[in-house]
C-alpha cells in the first residue's frame, strides 16, 4: 500500500507540468494521477504533432434543449496537450431565442462572438450587473468565479468562442446546481424563497428529484 502511494506521488510531482524549467510541454496522460497542478505527462517520446491540435470545435453543438444552447469543449480532458498550460477553450452555440444559462467558472473567461448578436453579462459580488449587446468580432471578459450569461437577441444562431485561464475551468450553472439533483424541495424553498410549485417544475425540467 505504502510503496505504490510513494511511487504515485513521485511520478506525479516529478512529471507534472508545474515546472517550466524542466519541460517544454506535458501532454496529459489521463491514466496517471490528476492533482491540483494537473495530469502527469505522457511519455515525451510518444508525443506527436497531432497531440497539439484539436478539431472538436469545428461543428456546432446540439442546441435541442430547454435553453437552445450547446457547448463543445476543448478542455484538458478533450485536448490533453493543454495540461499545465493555464488555458482552454469552448465553443458555445446559441439558437435563435436561446440563452447560455447563468453559471460561473473557477477562472477568468475571455469570449469572442463569431456569429450573431448576443447580450453578454455578469454580476459582481456587490450584485451589480454588467451587460452589453455584442456583435460578431466583439470581445467580453468575465472575472473569475462570477455568475454570467449570454442571450441570443439576434435573428440568427449565435456562436461564441470562450477561452479560460485554466485547462480545467470547471462550471457551475445555477439552475442545474439547484434543480438537477436530489437536494430536497423543502431546503431549496428555504434557501431561495421560490414557490414549491416552481421548484417542482424546474426539478422536472432538469431531471431533479425530491
Ligand atoms: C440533439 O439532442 C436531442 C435531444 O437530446 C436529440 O433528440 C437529437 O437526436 C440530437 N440531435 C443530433 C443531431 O444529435
Amino acid at each position: 500500500m505504502f510503496f505504490p502511494i510513494i511511487i504515485a506521488l513521485v511520478l506525479f510531482t516529478s512529471s507534472s507540468y508545474g515546472n517550466q524549467i524542466e519541460f517544454d510541454y506535458c501532454v496529459a496522460d489521463p491514466t496517471l494521477p490528476h492533482g491540483p497542478s494537473g495530469y502527469s505527462c505522457k511519455d515525451p517520446t510518444k508525443v506527436t504533432t497531432d497531440d497539439f491540435s484539436y478539431s472538436g470545435l469545428r461543428t456546432p453543438a446540439n442546441t435541442s434543449n430547454i435553453f437552445k444552447f450547446g457547448v463543445s469543449y476543448a478542455l484538458v480532458d478533450q485536448f490533453p496537450a493543454l495540461n499545465g498550460m493555464g488555458l482552454s477553450m469552448v465553443r458555445a452555440d446559441i439558437d435563435v431565442g436561446g440563452a447560455g444559462p447563468i453559471h460561473a467558472h473557477r477562472v477568468a473567461e475571455l469570449a469572442i462572438v463569431t456569429e450573431g448578436t448576443i447580450i453578454a453579462g455578469f454580476i459582481d459580488t456587490n450584485n451589480k450587473p454588467f451587460y452589453k449587446t455584442m456583435e460578431k468580432g466583439d470581445l467580453f471578459v468575465v472575472p473569475p468565479a462570477l455568475a454570467h450569461f449570454q442571450v441570443n437577441v439576434g435573428k440568427t444562431p449565435a456562436v461564441v468562442y470562450a477561452a479560460f485561464a485554466s485547462p480545467n475551468p470547471g462550471v457551475q450553472a445555477v439552475d442545474l446546481a439547484l434543480f438537477k439533483n436530489d437536494l430536497p424541495t423543502e431546503i431549496i424553498q428555504k434557501v431561495t424563497l421560490l414557490d414549491v410549485t416552481q421548484i417542482k417544475k424546474l426539478k422536472n425540467a432538469f431531471g431533479g428529484t425530491n
